[in-house]
């Protein structure tokens, strides 16, 4: 679609193309200095095409070696061929075979997109438009073909040789190099395509399917590694058994490969059969990964799994439709990991992640639609709003159809839209057809950005008996979209009685209500429930049953309340956030709290700590003061992080101090000498255990040292990280010390490396800025891993507010003046770190005007790439 590389693409633009591809035969020689790839394309003009329609085919950086045409060379004025493209002037109007050779440098891939190495290992990423820098092609996900790839490669440097589908043929050819033919048979657009070459080692496995099917499972790594690998391969069991159960849907090939590298854009890659993570998504060992590391293997290992039916059996029609695929089974992880652990603790985990990154993208100038209308780099578009609204979106579905309703639905999606590549038009018209449902409101939540608040009031009346509640809803202006239309927003919610039960009505008039869901559909609806007995608080949003902010009516008390009451977890935990953040955004604007609301907080939270009905995950949860980021974007004006830094840290020595020894003795209480295991009950006793380090280190004067000593003293990188973040994070007189141990001592390990960049990142003292410059001039850093880079620049902008947004703007240059560097390397990790300036809006002017000038001076550069460029221009519009 894309021609000229400023191009903006438009949804409304989309056509078929006049050719498709019949079917692909590659073949790859791989050499040390370059890779040939020849390719067989056959090819047919569809049945409407007039004869003589040109061919054009994507490419992209490739230069043409040769080129024929069922078997004769192409003669000069037959076709056309630049980097970017190779047309066919006049192709026969018939079924044909168009040959190709490229010579593609590998080594020289920076970019990580399209044939690559990454420690001596060849493999590919073709997600979404890769693919066109491995061989013309028609590069679109609605071009579907069964593809059969032959490659050779020298023996010593490459014995594993793995492609997409079924391994059918390999064999030695004598040179010291050996070949491996692989088919699949399924159809696929390029996107899926995967090949690895490399010297890897591996462990192996299987699973039996529901109809008995034996798949062979492979993780392939680098040697030595094998043993950390055994985690992301009960998660991957594990994932396949799940998906049979929740969803009825079986494994297809006969082979199931994983391979783990160390240099990728993103955490990993769905290809047909033959998935490529990011390593650091696979690897683990209870010394160098925390439970965070375990909980996002499994979660990350189910995601990539679960696409191959949310994603390669049924794909998408274009990239605009990217959350039909992505929304959709970031629903479908999320629900696995709830059903494997906790779910309301991974369902306060997946909101907190909402409200810290995907809110602010839909509240800032990036805001865009879950499937946007037009875009200038398809890259860029790979964001929170896509896949992690877009997974609200599907949640809304399933709460308004019912469990049963949302099982039949997604039946008949599988049913009817196996082997297309289809628009997310026809995922809702499936659940309108299998429920009878008029989805046609609903359907805006895909098509507009921003993210609706709501408003509310009650009121009730004694005499009669009557409780009345009023719903509000707006949407904000965003980017393009000057007017809002009305959202159907599914409100679940409870009643709840003066002694704390849930409280019962006899009618209720006004709007529309099913069993315990309020359905809102206009701008405001007012409900009046007839009936009852006394006056009620209202629990609304339970299980935050749609993504939007409440601007709640409710005061300290009654939040309180609900925090103690509510039948539902997530409300309980979501009324003490509100409560704190309430508190610490009024005093970050000048207007102090009283003593008696720090005391009934305090009260709320120990009452949490000391209740034994609660798990210690969930307790973790409600004890942790939500983050300066997310109070911030609840005052969402004029804002100055230091003021919003400093209440946070006042509030919480404040909640601390007088129940200091309490929390250390909950603390001491909490160690153990169990041997580690990575399981949900551990890992939630560890969260609780540093949660309340973490508060003791904030609120008290016992606290850095505590710290100090669980650094020492740990047996699990969970805890000794902990401990070193924490002591960063509040700079303590210890932080430098442990950050240079911490370094030291896992001299070696690049992932565990990443951890010392991120915690060094969030150190909020002045003088951050001038280590991380010392640490990226560093001659042995290394320049071109995304994982290192992300550690270090996406971990201060996305999360070190004070030192980022300083009123002298050496924050803001700092990263511009990294991304200047970056971008000439990587485009893609380059535009994700420069998304971190959308907060610029919210800030108070000089900060403001201070990063503003910072993107100005960006702007300035010549040579920027259309992913930088893309993202500049939208926030510097904003
Ligand atoms: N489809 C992948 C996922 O959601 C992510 C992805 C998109 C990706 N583009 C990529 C991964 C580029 C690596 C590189 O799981
Ligand atoms: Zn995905």
């Amino acid at each position: 679609m894309r021609i000229e590389s400023e191009q903006t693409v438009y949804l409304k633009d989309y056509a078929p193309t006049p050719y498709r591809i019949v079917s692909v035969e590659l073949d790859f020689k791989i050499l040390e200095e370059s890779t040939r790839v020849r390719a067989q394309l056959t090819i047919e003009p569809r049945k409407k095409t007039a004869p003589g329609t040109p061919l054009v085919l994507n490419g992209d950086e490739l230069k043409l070696d040769s080129v024929a045409l069922d078997g004769a060379p192409l003669k000069q004025s037959a076709y056309a061929s630049d980097p970017n493209s190779l047309t066919l002037v006049e192709p026969p109007h018939r079924r044909f075979v168009l040959e190709t050779e490229v010579t593609l440098k590998p080594e020289a891939n920076t970019k990580l997109m399209g044939l690559y190495r990454s420690g001596g290992t060849w493999c590919t990423q073709c997600e979404p438009e890769g693919f066109r820098r491995i061989t013309y092609y028609l590069d679109r996900p609605d071009i579907l073909a069964p593809f059969k790839v032959r490659m050779s490669a020298p023996k010593a440097v490459a014995p594993v040789l793995l492609a997409n589908g079924n391994l059918v043929d390999q064999g030695e050819l004598g040179d010291g190099t050996h070949f491996a033919v692989w088919e699949d048979p399924f159809l696929k657009p390029a996107y899926l395509f995967a090949l690895v070459a490399g010297d890897l080692g591996s462990i192996k496995d299987s699973f039996t399917t529901m109809s008995g099917r034996e798949v062979e499972l492979g993780i392939y790594c680098a040697h030595g590694k094998e043993a950390e690998c055994t985690y992301a391969m009960d998660s991957l069991k594990r994932s396949m058994a799940w998906d049979e159960r929740r969803f009825g849907r079986e494994y297809d090939l006969d082979v199931f490969n994983i391979v783990a590298v160390s240099d990728f854009n993103f955490g990993a890659m769905e290809n047909k059969g033959l998935n490529i993570f990011n390593d650091r998504l696979v690897f683990a060992k209870p010394e160098t990964a925390t439970d965070a590391n375990y909980h996002g293997i499994e979660r990350v290992i189910a995601h990539e799994y679960f696409h191959n039916w949310t994603g390669n059996r049924i794909t998408c029609r274009d990239w605009f439709q990217l959350c039909l695929k992505e929304g959709l089974t970031v629903f479908r992880d999320q629900e696995f990991t709830s059903d494997e652990r906790s779910r309301p603790v991974q369902r306060i985990h997946d909101v907190q992640n909402l409200r810290t990154s995907q809110f602010p993208e839909d509240g800032g100038p990036l805001a865009h639609p879950p499937r946007p209308d037009s875009f200038r780099e398809i890259n860029n578009f790979y964001t929170t709003t896509v896949y992690e609204k877009g997974a609200e979106i599907v949640r809304m579905l399933a709460t308004l159809l019912g469990e049963a309703g949302f099982r039949k639905a997604m039946d008949l999606y599988f049913e009817r839209h196996d082997g297309d590549a289809t628009t997310i038009e026809a995922f809702i018209k499936v659940f309108e057809d299998s429920s009878g449902r008029d989805l046609s409101q609903f359907v805006t939540w895909y098509l507009q950005a921003g993210t609706p608040q709501i408003g509310v009031s009650d009121n009730y009346d004694a005499a009669s008996q009557t409780y009345t509640l009023t719903l509000t809803q707006k949407v904000d202006p965003t980017p393009g979209e000057p007017t809002k239309k009305p959202l159907l927003i599914p409100v679940r919610f409870g009643l709840i009685g003066p002694n704390g039960s849930p409280m019962g009505w006899n009618g209720v008039s006004g709007g529309t209500v099913e069993g315990d869901l309020i359905l809102l559909e206009g701008d405001s609806a007012t409900l009046t429930f007839t009936g009852v007995a006394n006056k009620p608080v209202p629990s609304l949003f339970r299980g935050f049953s749609a993504p939007v902010k409440v601007s709640t009516n409710l005061g300290q008390a009654e939040l309180l309340f609900l925090a103690r009451h509510d039948s539902d977890p997530f409300n309980r935990w979501d009324a003490l956030q509100t409560a704190s953040i309430a508190l610490i955004a009024n005093a970050a604007q000048g207007k102090a709290w009283s003593d008696a609301e720090v005391d009934a907080l305090r009260a709320a939270l120990v009452d949490t700590l000391d209740n034994p009905d609660l798990d210690d995950a969930f307790k973790a949860q409600a004890l942790s003061i939500p983050a300066e980021t997310v109070v911030s974007r609840n005052i969402g004006r004029d804002v100055d992080p230091d003021a919003v830094s400093e209440a946070r840290k006042a509030l919480i020595a404040a909640l601390v101090s007088p129940v200091s020894d309490k929390l250390a003795a909950a603390y001491a209480a909490l160690g153990t000498n169990a041997p580690y295991s990575p399981d949900a009950g551990q890992a939630g006793r560890r969260s609780l255990r540093n949660g309340l380090l973490s508060l003791l280190v904030a609120g008290s004067a016992q606290g850095a040292a505590l710290a100090a000593q669980q650094f020492h003293d740990a047996t699990n990188m969970t805890d000794r990280y902990a401990a070193m973040a924490i002591s960063a994070h509040h700079w303590t007189a210890d932080a430098p010390a442990l950050l240079g141990e911490f370094r030291t001592r896992f001299a070696g390990d690049p992932l565990v490396f990443d951890k010392w960049l991120t915690a060094s990142a969030q150190a909020p003292d002045h003088e951050v800025i001038e280590r991380m410059r010392a640490i990226l001039a560093a001659p042995d850093f290394p320049k071109t891993n995304p994982n290192r880079l992300r550690s270090l620049l996406g971990s201060f902008v996305m999360s070190n507010p004070t030192q980022f947004a300083r009123v002298d703007g050496a924050g803001f240059r700092f990263i511009t003046e990294a991304v200047v560097e970056i971008d000439k390397v990587n485009p893609q990790v380059a535009s994700r770190i420069l998304t971190g300036f959308r907060i610029l809006p919210i800030l108070e002017t000089s900060r403001r005007e201070a990063g503003l000038e910072a993107l100005r001076a960006l702007k300035e550069q010549h040579s920027l790439s259309r992913n930088v460029g893309e993202i500049l221009d939208r926030i510097l519009a904003g």
